[in-house]
């Protein structure tokens, strides 16, 4: 019976993978999640505490798949502590994908911003040349740098990692990267995910010179398919128009790298 993909389904983590000290990969089997195109999310629901949308992370074993979360609040510190053998609830795939374009391709991933980032890795063409910039706070912070190289290992590929403090990699924003990169370089496309200060310079950066951009946006989210309102932006519902808009999209949008709203739905400036 084909599984309605609107109902829970309980699945138990077999592996649980520290990436960094406050970043951890939960892998499970899940013939439908594994699926997923890039960029598409779950609902994920942490017993006993709260449901949260997640982005749906790729396994290097067929038939499985992962989240990657970071320990934050009262909901993503209760999936954290998720060990091998408990069980979440899924229910999705949600959200639309990124339109993978061929060519000369700049992916830009701040934080758990690269989970989306490594699925699109997947679906990239070996002829293709593939720029990936990550971005993290300091050297204990940087993940998926070896993966990012070793999903890429049939391309031509830079992967460039930039921290706030200098630890590791270059220094600065990875912002600043981004408008070097894309003033430098005749990309084919641009994709980018993590904070939203992050994804509103890149999108800018790539408006300016007319570069196909695509970004992931994150909102607060309750069902996840269209009901609630909680994740709207502007006239947008970023789980069922989005999570991915298009730069020309998101430059009409008044609240994109501006506002977001509150659990209570109320404007807040970032
Ligand atoms: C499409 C999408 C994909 C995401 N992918 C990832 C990912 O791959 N990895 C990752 O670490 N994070 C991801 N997030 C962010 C994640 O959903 C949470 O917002 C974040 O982990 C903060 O949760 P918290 O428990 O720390 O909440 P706090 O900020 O401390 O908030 C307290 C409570 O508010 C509720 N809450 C918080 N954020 C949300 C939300 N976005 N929607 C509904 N309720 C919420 C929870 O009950 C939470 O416990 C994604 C968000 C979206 C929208
Ligand atoms: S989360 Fe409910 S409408 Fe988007």
């Amino acid at each position: 019976m084909q599984r309605n993909h609107n109902h829970t389904t309980i699945v138990t983590v077999e592996k649980v993978i520290n990436e960094t000290p406050t970043v951890r990969t939960l892998v499970f089997s899940d013939e439908v999640m594994s699926q997923a195109l890039p960029g598409q999310f779950a609902m994920v629901w942490i017993p006993g505490i709260n449901e949260l949308p997640m982005s749906i992370m790729i396994s290097e074993e067929s038939g499985k798949t992962a989240f990657t979360v970071r320990k934050h609040g009262s909901a993503s510190t209760g999936l954290f502590n998720i060990e091998e053998g408990q069980q979440i609830g899924v229910r999705g795939p949600y959200g639309n994908s990124f339109d993978v374009k061929e060519g000369n391709l700049l992916l830009v991933g701040g934080g758990t911003g690269l989970v989306p980032m490594m699925r699109l890795l997947t679906f990239v063409k070996p002829t293709d040349n593939v720029t990936v910039l990550i971005g993290a706070k300091s050297k204990d912070e940087v993940f998926f740098e070896d993966l990012a190289n070793s999903l890429l290992k049939n391309n031509s590929h830079k992967i460039i990692v930039s921290t706030d403090d200098g630890s590791y990699g270059e220094k600065g924003y990875v912002t600043d990267l981004v408008e070097k990169l894309v003033s430098e370089n005749p990309y084919d496309g641009v994709y980018v995910c993590g904070p939203e200060i992050m994804m509103h310079k890149t999108v800018l950066a790539a408006n300016s010179k007319n570069i196909f951009v695509q970004a992931s946006l994150e909102r607060m989210m309750k069902c996840g398919v269209g009901i609630c309102g909680s994740c709207c932006i502007g006239e947008d519902l970023v789980c069922k128009d989005g999570t991915i808009f298009d730069g020309n999209h998101l430059s009409q949008n008044k609240e994109f790298g501006i506002f977001h709203r509150n659990k209570a739905g109320i404007l807040e400036n970032y």
